[in-house]
């Protein structure tokens, strides 16, 4: 999805930036954990097939979608997740921590966003990553993309993930078990707008580009 490959969104604990070429190698050594895909519910793939998705994310238009929203598949929106205390400043890639995504898949309704959220450091399980990386994608999804209702589908034994979203107000509305997956949804009523937002507030939207630049660059 284009309309965050400039964003960077800093926040306490976390600052969220766009997938881009550069954090495929990491992610690639991530999902080769059995443990990960398992509670991400994802396949394994080359490290090739995963520098044509991070390729074909990058292309995706929003336009086509969040305007006539006919696109089979929808639109995805990014960000990996970095640990703020180390990045700026330290080597991106050693700064990655995790992922969240908003799948924008229901076409008839461009106003649905499913949310996943992967901490894929274990060190950084547990620190309150997770929590501030979902809040904050979930409100760049209501000021930036138009969402005013969240779902969320996880395994049914991931306990941990289930605890979050329903900290987070997601209730539980449907359970599959061919799949052993629930899912939990969240609609942004305007008291949960204002929860969000001000759950949020410390966060700064900054340019990607100009916080890559190494210091100085930008005064001349
Ligand atoms: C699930 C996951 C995203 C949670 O992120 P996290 O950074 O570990 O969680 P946080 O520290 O932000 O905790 C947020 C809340 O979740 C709950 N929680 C977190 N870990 C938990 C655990 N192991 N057991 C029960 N509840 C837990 C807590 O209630 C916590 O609430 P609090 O803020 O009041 O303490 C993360 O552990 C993870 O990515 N795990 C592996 C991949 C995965 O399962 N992804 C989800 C796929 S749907």
């Amino acid at each position: 999805m284009k309309i965050n490959q400039d964003t960077v969104l800093q926040g306490q604990k976390v600052t969220l930036v766009p997938y881009t070429a550069a954090h495929v190698p990491r992610y690639h050594e991530w999902m080769q954990s059995e443990e990960l895909q398992r509670l991400t519910a994802s396949e394994p793939l080359s490290l090739e097939q995963e520098y044509e998705m991070q390729h074909s994310w990058r292309e995706d238009t929003d336009s086509e979608h969040l305007k006539c929203s006919l696109r089979e598949g929808g639109s995805e929106c990014t960000f990996i997740v970095l640990d703020a205390a180390r990045w700026p400043g330290q080597a991106e890639e050693s700064c990655m921590v995790g992922d969240v995504n908003l799948f924008l898949t229901n076409t008839e309704d461009p106003t649905l966003g499913e949310v996943e959220i992967m901490i894929a450091e274990p060190s950084y399980r547990g620190r309150g990553f997770g929590k501030e990386a979902t809040l904050m994608m979930m409100s760049y999804g209501v000021r930036s993309l138009g969402i005013t209702k969240f779902e969320a589908k996880i395994g049914q034994e991931n306990e941990a993930s289930i605890c979050m979203f329903k900290k987070l107000h997601f209730e539980e509305v449907a359970v599959n078990s061919i799949f052993q997956e629930v899912t939990l949804r969240l609609d942004i009523s305007d008291q949960e707008r204002r929860w969000l937002l001000e759950q949020t507030n410390h966060v700064e939207e900054k340019s990607y580009t100009e916080l890559k630049q190494p210091a100085g660059v930008l005064e001349t």
